[in-house]
């Protein structure tokens, strides 16, 4: 699991489960940590991610070398940066610019509502592709058909390509994306939290903490 959030104190909060991978931000998650830069915010959360877990970072450019350009700005930072390419046309050719260039590099296809998309990401060598779940059934599309046609093409064609799901509103669609055959999803920390909570289950538990203290009696 990863959490999809730019905001230090949710991240450091979450990372006390020992549950996450890794932490996905884009740069509408970045603008939302107002008077902040994205090199200051991006060291910040490195400072406090372990060595194996990942920070995933968003390049942009209106061209192919400004959008690869600020992808090697990004990449020199941390060997732990994991690199966000939106999957258009640009995209693709800066994905397999960079992955012929230094195939060590993981890159993440972003902003992916379609098969064709994701088949595209795949052959460009991509690590992850990222669905965008919520906002693909805004538009009346299927999200679990796309995931579940994605991995079994990605399965059929032999490409090691993960699917991390992502652009989730309720944990309904967290979980349709995972049975989908999402490998991997990215959360916002308040849904993580959601997923917490049960009814039932506090029920449950608050009845066993009374007994319990009854018992101890
Ligand atoms: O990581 C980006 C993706 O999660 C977008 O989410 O909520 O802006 O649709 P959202």
């Amino acid at each position: 699991m990863f959490l999809d959030t730019a905001n230090i104190t949710e991240i450091e909060a979450m990372l006390a489960f020992g549950w996450i991978t890794g932490v996905t931000t884009n740069p509408t998650l970045l603008a939302k940590e107002k008077g902040r830069s994205r090199a200051d915010i991006s060291r910040e959360i490195l400072s406090i991610l372990s060595e194996e877990q990942r920070l995933f970072i968003q390049a942009t450019g209106e061209t192919q070398t400004e959008l690869y350009e600020d992808a090697q700005i990004i990449l020199s930072k941390d060997a732990r940066i994991a690199i966000k390419i939106p999957a258009d046309e640009i995209g693709f050719r800066v994905m397999t610019q960079l992955k012929q260039e230094r195939p060590d590099v993981e890159i993440l296809a972003t902003a992916i509502f379609s098969v064709e998309q994701s088949y595209l990401a795949a052959l460009a060598g991509c690590d992850w592709v990222a669905p965008y779940v919520n906002r693909m059934a805004n538009q009346g599309l299927q999200p679990a058909h796309v995931i579940a046609d994605t991995a079994q093409l990605f399965k059929q064609l032999g490409v090691p390509t993960k699917i991390l799901g992502a652009s989730f509103k309720n944990t309904a669609q967290i979980t349709e994306t995972l049975l989908a055959g999402a490998t991997d999803v990215t959360i916002p920390a308040d849904l993580v939290t959601v997923m917490m909570q049960n009814k039932l289950a506090a029920d449950s538990i608050h009845a066993f903490n009374l007994d319990a203290k009854g018992g101890r009696r």
